[in-house]
């Protein structure tokens, strides 16, 4: 019975470890940068459906550092992390440019069945959204109101951070958060961070808050940004790093990290791209109740970022304010439906990008086909972390051999994590761009 037991779990051990290793092999399809090639086309089939997501406008910082000469609530009267004036402007700007693009497909009268607008439980988000809308649908006719405002109230839906598995990605996953620290603890990940530990202590020693991680770094640089953004002159100090090309890039690189492995970009960006690819093919088979025309999501740099790369889209750059993908459904002909992929985070015209393997305009089926490894089948269940590839259940021992079992699994756990570490080949790509 006990040898018995001991070879099965010698066998599950093995198991585990071998898929590990698998998995982590699988897992270094990170993005390859590739979009924007001149693709000067105009995309085949009729415009149906499109997918709308974007980034809040101008606001301000979220938490200056501790020796922040403009640190006082007085130079930011709207608060912390607040959409400013700029941000509504910017994002009133670009509804009238969404108005623009999609004024074939979306009638200029308001109606909740042709939008569904969706934003994180942020202040800014949801403001922004509203400023969107303030452009995007100008009241007109029989929906003026009041002939003073031009603008009508238009429904922003949301649900708290801690609830949303899916645009602020903030709902519990243990998986996810084991993933990331392997990665975050593997060798090759502690070496990229060690180049840059002159950096980090000169910005700890400086700004009074200990900058150990490329997160902590891109907050700092991101505070600096926008206090230079609004003319206030920066210490003496931050001439040796902010505006260089290694604060930059480090900045940059934060971005890139909460999406790196396919893994960690499937539990991250999956369930938002889950729903979109879903809502597409609902749309094309005529099932999409009801017949929406746009579905609009309110977010951040971070949703821009992890969506880009979980699409391998996603080319080093701090997503600024008001980037906006759009994904487009078309279909030809032959009633076969398309996607189309535009980023735009300048106020130059998009162009569609070139989608890995399927080029600017890519049939639904093979789209999802294509991204099948960042499409969750199950989130919640894949967010589990139970010993990691085992239930208990699974491993379906009686409760006596439980205790040994469990044992057991926690050294194979621990193997794992070993292993893993190891395994982790980093990106050379971005190394590169350094
Ligand atoms: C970091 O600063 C650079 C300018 O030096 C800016 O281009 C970039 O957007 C900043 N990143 C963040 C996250 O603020
Ligand atoms: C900063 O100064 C420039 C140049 O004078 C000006 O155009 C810009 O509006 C100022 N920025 C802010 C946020 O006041
Ligand atoms: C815009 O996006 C492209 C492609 O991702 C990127 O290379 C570029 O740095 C971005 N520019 C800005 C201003 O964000």
């Amino acid at each position: 019975m006990w040898n018995d037991l001991g070879q099965r779990c010698l066998i599950l051990i093995s198991v585990v470890c071998v898929l590990s290793f698998g998995l982590a092999n699988a897992l270094n399809g990170f993005a390859n940068a590739e979009g924007y090639p001149d693709i000067s086309v105009t995309l085949p089939g009729q415009l149906k459906f499109v997918h709308v997501i974007y980034r809040h406008g101008d606001r301000t910082p979220v938490d200056p550092y501790p020796t922040d000469p403009w640190g006082d609530l007085k130079n930011w009267p709207t608060g912390w992390g607040q959409l400013t004036n700029i941000g509504k402007q910017e994002h009133y700007d670009l509804g009238k440019w969404l108005r623009k693009r999609y004024s074939s497909l979306l009638p200029s009268k308001y109606s909740d069945d042709d939008i569904y607008i969706q934003s994180t439980d942020v202040d800014r988000t949801l403001m922004s959204a509203q400023s969107n809308l303030a452009g995007l649908y100008e009241p007109q006719g029989e929906d003026i109101w009041n002939s003073d405002i031009k603008w009508q109230p238009i429904p922003v839906h949301t649900i708290p951070e801690k609830q949303d598995p899916i645009l602020a990605a903030k709902a519990p996953c243990p998986a996810y958060d084991y993933e990331l620290e392997s990665l975050e603890s593997s060798p090759e990940f502690k070496t990229m961070t060690e180049k840059h530990r002159d950096l980090f202590a000169y910005l700890s020693k400086k700004s009074g808050r200990s900058v150990k991680t490329f997160v902590d770094a891109q907050y700092l640089n991101n505070t600096l940004f926008i206090e230079n953004l609004y003319n206030m002159t920066l210490p003496e100090w931050t001439k040796k790093a902010y505006g260089g090309e290694e604060l930059t890039y480090v900045a940059n690189f934060a971005f890139a990290i909460s999406s790196y492995t396919r893994k960690l970009a499937r539990l991250k960006a999956g369930p938002l791209l889950k729903d979109i690819f879903q809502r597409f093919a609902d749309k094309s088979s005529g099932r999409l109740v009801p017949d929406r025309l746009m579905w609009v999501y309110s977010a951040h740099d971070t949703t821009i970022s992890n969506v880009l790369n979980a699409l391998k889209l996603f080319e080093l750059h701090s997503p600024p304010y008001t980037a906006c993908i759009m994904l487009e459904l078309r279909v030809d002909e032959i009633n076969m439906p398309l996607v189309s992929i535009l980023y735009k985070n300048t106020t130059a015209e998009p162009l569609p990008l070139d989608i890995p393997g399927c080029g600017p305009s890519c049939p639904l089926k093979k789209l999802v086909d294509l991204y099948q490894d960042v499409l969750p089948v199950d989130w919640e269940r894949e967010c589990k972390l139970s010993t990691m590839m085992m239930t208990y259940e699974e491993a379906n021992l009686g409760a006596a051999t439980g205790i040994i079992a469990i044992a057991l699994l926690f050294t194979s756990y621990g193997l794992m994590i070993y292993y893993r570490r190891r395994n982790y080949k980093l990106y050379t790509s971005y190394s590169q761009m350094a």
